[in-house]
């Protein structure tokens, strides 16, 4: 880090903040000793002025459209990668060797079963249940069947429960899946592919064989590609304060999901489908512009706009060529396909979502693919936290293995009573 200084005048006192430069990026102001100096806090609720820690794995430049993954850009991982040769990368910092991915491949494929009395906490949570709710609950739940592996501490117990995580997670989702519509859950086959073991385990029953349409893994492989990290996100950042205090990978895994659960974040890609479905056809489009610009109406295009990306989503891009490869290996279509590529024309020459750079971000696509596959839309959020757990994994072990981390424990701008002495209740 190079560095460089900032003048700060607060009450007649002027201090100096150092000012580091990362690789690429802007630089960041050094505020860490601002309170011992001044007795002053920043204050940057919602985070938009703040970089909370220091990070090699992702990179995004927002006002570009640019996505590095270890500085490979997210179009050329998307076209020429696979989702665990991504993982491999993310995990490890750089491309594998082809010895290299058959060993991590080998490793993940090893870990993909459960163990049996984890079924058993399905059969606890209601048939209708959310499948996110469930996630939260059985990923949270494995610290309790895979203590062997809890010890942050080591390192090589801390590569173990990543993998476990890596590898457990599509069997997980998929049993939620089962669950939800009542058929027997379906084995790992470690023949298949980490995508193409997913989509047996999702959608085969013992009553027929199964085979996995090759078109259909590579989207959805892609599909795993594109939401494989995203920088210091919400669910990422709340899997690193988790992680801040020691607790283990698990836990902070299940508090990710918690997270990523939101409509603002992972909800998007299920609150953009059901959107299409409410407009339905293209001559309704308008009516639903004219509200989301509406100040007195809360409804919001659901699939646009990004607190990071003031361009268009690099990932939205590959979606949008998704779909179609999609539609033809099915030989599907989808009239909400056409909606939402109308949707999107009309609100791209509207100025209102052009002065707010309001762009189709990657869940405004990924929902017509997912239901194209067979996937329903409680399912979607799903598929992305399978996804996300690599970066959720990589970015944990990132922080612990940092000599200077620290608990995360931001302060406040406390604005509730000054002091004041206790009423006695019959006094009140
Ligand atoms: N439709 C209509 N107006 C919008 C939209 C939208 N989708 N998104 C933002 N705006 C407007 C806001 O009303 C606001 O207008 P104002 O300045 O007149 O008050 C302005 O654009 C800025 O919006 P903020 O909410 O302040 O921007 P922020 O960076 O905090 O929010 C967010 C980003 C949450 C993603 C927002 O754009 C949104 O709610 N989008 C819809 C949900 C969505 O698609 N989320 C997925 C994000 S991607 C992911 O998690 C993988």
């Amino acid at each position: 880090m190079s560095e460089n200084q900032a003048t700060l005048n607060i009450d007649g006192k002027t201090i100096d903040l150092p000012v580091h430069s990362g690789t690429i990026g802007p630089d960041v102001i050094d505020v860490r000793k601002l309170y011992a100096q001044t007795g002053a806090f920043t204050y940057d609720p919602g985070f938009t002025s703040t970089a909370s820690c220091d990070s090699a794995i992702t990179y995004i430049d927002g006002d570009e459209g640019v996505l590095l993954h270890r500085g490979y850009p997210i179009g050329q991982l998307a076209e020429n990668s696979s989702f665990m040769e991504v993982s491999y990368l993310l995990l490890n910092g750089e491309l594998p060797s082809q010895a290299e991915l058959d060993d991590f491949s080998r490793t993940i494929t090893r870990h993909t079963m459960v163990h049996e009395q984890l079924s058993s906490f399905y059969s606890g949570f209601r048939r209708d249940a959310h499948p996110m709710a469930v996630m939260c609950g059985v990923v949270g739940a494995l610290s309790a069947f895979y203590h062997d592996s809890t010890d942050i501490a080591d390192p090589v117990l801390r590569k173990i429960s990543s993998h476990r995580l890596i590898a457990k997670i599509p069997t997980i989702a998929a049993m939620a899946y089962k669950y939800s519509v009542g058929q027997p859950f379906v084995y790992p086959d470690n023949r298949l592919s980490y995508t193409g073991n997913f989509l047996r385990m999702t959608f085969a029953v013992p009553a027929e064989e199964y085979h996995v349409v090759p078109e259909v893994e590579k989207a959805l492989d892609r599909i795993f590609i594109l939401h494989a990290d995203h920088e210091q996100n919400a669910s990422t950042s709340t899997v690193r304060l988790a992680g801040s205090s020691g607790a283990n990978p698990f836990a902070c895994m299940a508090a990710g999901i918690a997270c990523l659960w939101g409509p603002a974040h992972g909800g998007a890609n299920e609150a953009a489908l059901n959107m299409l479905r409410e407009i339905g056809t293209p001559d309704r489009i308008q009516h639903y512009i004219d509200r989301a610009k509406d100040k007195n109406d809360p409804f919001r295009l659901m699939g646009f706009g990004h607190r990071v990306y003031k361009n268009y989503d690099p990932r939205a891009t590959v979606m949008q060529s998704t779909v179609r490869e999609v539609f033809q290996a099915l030989n599907v279509t989808d009239p909400l396909f056409e909606t939402a590529l109308r949707l999107e024309e009309i609100a791209l020459s509207d100025p209102y979502f052009v002065e707010k750079k309001l762009f189709p971000n990657v869940d405004f696509y990924s929902g017509i693919i997912l239901s194209a596959i067979g996937f329903p839309t409680t399912m979607f959020t799903v598929l992305f936290a399978l996804a996300r757990t690599v970066g959720w994994v990589a970015q944990w072990n990132e922080m612990i293995a940092d000599p200077g981390q620290k608990i995360g424990r931001p302060r406040q701008l406390y604005t509730g009573p000054t002091p004041r002495d206790y009423v006695p209740l019959a006094q009140r």
